[in-house]
């Protein structure tokens, strides 16, 4: 309906342009209002945002099944840099449904938000900001995009300044700043200046030129809104041994087996210069399966399940049906499959009745360090480190008792029933 209505603007615009010869006027104000939009205004309340993946719009959770009423905001992800800085494309992830999303989410006074970047996305975000001219280029690039698409607010997801992600991205010892200089920028132009614009990061802060954490950041708290911590794929596949994707704390592991936390990450942007209130915690609907077998997953002699048991690394376990499949990555690269199950996952599977609780006859254990929740399929030999409502209400718990803006959760779809999200929710508190 949104964007009929507005090609049925442009239309007309067409054809007052073509009389347009003896009437300027009348053209420039209907230009004017087709054109015309404010975003939302940008405000310091608390946050209760997700990203929603386009892609999954078609693989079952179109937007028909966004429960709108429980967040403040929502981001829709991901457009992607591309080799040319003055195009972002939208090509993986239903740009179609992008006017739709927005409209939406304004008839429900949630505000619109798009990601830049992501996992796979950020292969030119380098050289989009390395000179002078190409931050101009990019910057005119974002806002134009905002404006095309009536965005309240851009999400930067670049994975990562100055460090490597997925594999070939261009990067650069001038990252983070050129970064700085990007948003800076941006917060000079009209619309930039009242766009909220966030950013996505890991639990270290942005690399320095030497590629170790930055030790002062506090200039990105004058451009950004807040920042979102990822508090997810701290332990995964490619970790030594089985251990929780979304640790809230690690400092009660041994030393070998901290790899940072959801805590440990508040607490090094905090340090470097973020204020508390700019602070989201990043915080995930989905967790990743191991291939555990039986003499290694559990406390020898006991049904208990091991802390941090070994995994066959030869045999990766697939995930549910939004897992990534085998395959060449976006650098060529071969991957195994990626063993991510989401929430709903894990209860169409039945590791977890429909309530999300621990079904009957799994064995499973909830790790009070990390507060994380595994299960283990016995036939299978499948270990799952995940979240469920309890680690979620602990999650939010800590952000509230932090003086944290709130939490952002991939992926609003991984959700079932909104077990989590109303988890976390009722944690932190009001909105
Ligand atoms: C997006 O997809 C279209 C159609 O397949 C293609 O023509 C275009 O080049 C793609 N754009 C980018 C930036 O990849
Ligand atoms: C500037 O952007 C263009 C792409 O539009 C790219 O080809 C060029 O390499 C960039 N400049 C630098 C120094 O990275
Ligand atoms: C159980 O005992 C076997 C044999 O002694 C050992 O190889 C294995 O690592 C033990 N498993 C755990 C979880 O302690
Ligand atoms: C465990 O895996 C088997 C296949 O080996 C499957 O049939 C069963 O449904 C799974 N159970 C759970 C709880 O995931």
């Amino acid at each position: 309906m949104f964007s009929s209505s507005r090609t049925l603007c442009y239309a007309l615009l067409a054809l007052t342009v073509s009389a347009a010869a003896h009437n300027h006027g009348r053209a420039a104000s209907k230009e004017k209002e087709c054109a015309a939009y404010e975003p939302a205004p940008r405000s310091n309340s608390a946050v209760a945002t997700s990203w929603y993946a386009g892609w999954h719009s078609t693989t079952g959770f179109p937007l028909s099944k966004v429960s709108w009423d429980k967040y403040t905001h929502l981001t829709y992800a991901f457009a992607e840099t591309t080799p040319d800085v003055r195009l972002l494309t939208l090509n993986g992830s239903n740009a179609e449904l992008l006017p739709q999303f927005v409209s939406e989410a304004k008839k429900n006074h949630v505000k619109a938000l798009v990601s830049v970047g992501g996992w796979t996305g950020s292969l030119f975000f380098s050289s989009n900001v390395a000179t002078a001219q190409n931050r101009t280029l990019f910057v005119k690039t974002l806002v134009n995009f905002a404006r095309k698409y009536k965005l309240d607010g851009l999400d930067f997801d670049w994975e990562y300044p100055g460090r490597q992600g997925i594999g070939c991205n261009t990067i650069s010892p001038s990252d983070t700043a050129n970064f700085l200089a990007l948003l800076q920028e941006l917060r000079r132009d009209p619309l930039g200046a009242k766009l909220t614009i966030s950013a996505a990061v890991s639990i270290a802060p942005f690399a320095g030129p030497d590629g170790m954490p930055s030790k002062d950041v506090s200039a990105f708290a004058k451009v950004l809104d807040w920042i979102a911590i990822f508090d997810y794929d701290i332990w995964g596949p490619w970790s030594p041994t089985v251990g929780p994707n979304s640790p809230l704390d690690d400092s009660c592991e041994t030393p070998d087996n901290q790899f940072g936390s959801g805590a440990s990450g508040v607490k090094a942007w905090n340090e470097a210069g973020i204020p508390m209130d700019q602070l989201i915690l990043g915080v995930p609907s989905y967790g990743h399966s191991f291939r555990v077998r039986k003499a290694d997953a559990f406390v020898n002699g006991t049904d208990t399940l091991a802390s941090h048991p070994k995994f066959d690394t030869a045999d990766p376990p697939v995930g549910d049906s939004w897992d990534d499949a085998a395959g060449n990555d976006e650098c060529g690269v071969a991957q195994g499959p990626g063993g991510n199950i989401d929430f709903w996952g894990l209860i169409e599977q039945g590791y977890l009745t429909q309530n999300g609780d621990f079904a009957q006859g799994v064995p499973h254990r909830f790790d009070t360090c990390s507060q994380s929740p595994y299960v283990y399929n016995t036939s299978a030999e499948i270990m799952v480190a995940f979240d469920n409502a309890q680690s979620f209400a602990a999650k939010g718990k800590f952000v509230k008792s932090k003086g944290m803006r709130g939490f952002a959760m991939w992926e609003a779809g991984g959700d079932s029933n909104d077990i989590l999200l109303d988890s976390i929710r009722k944690a932190v508190g009001s909105y």
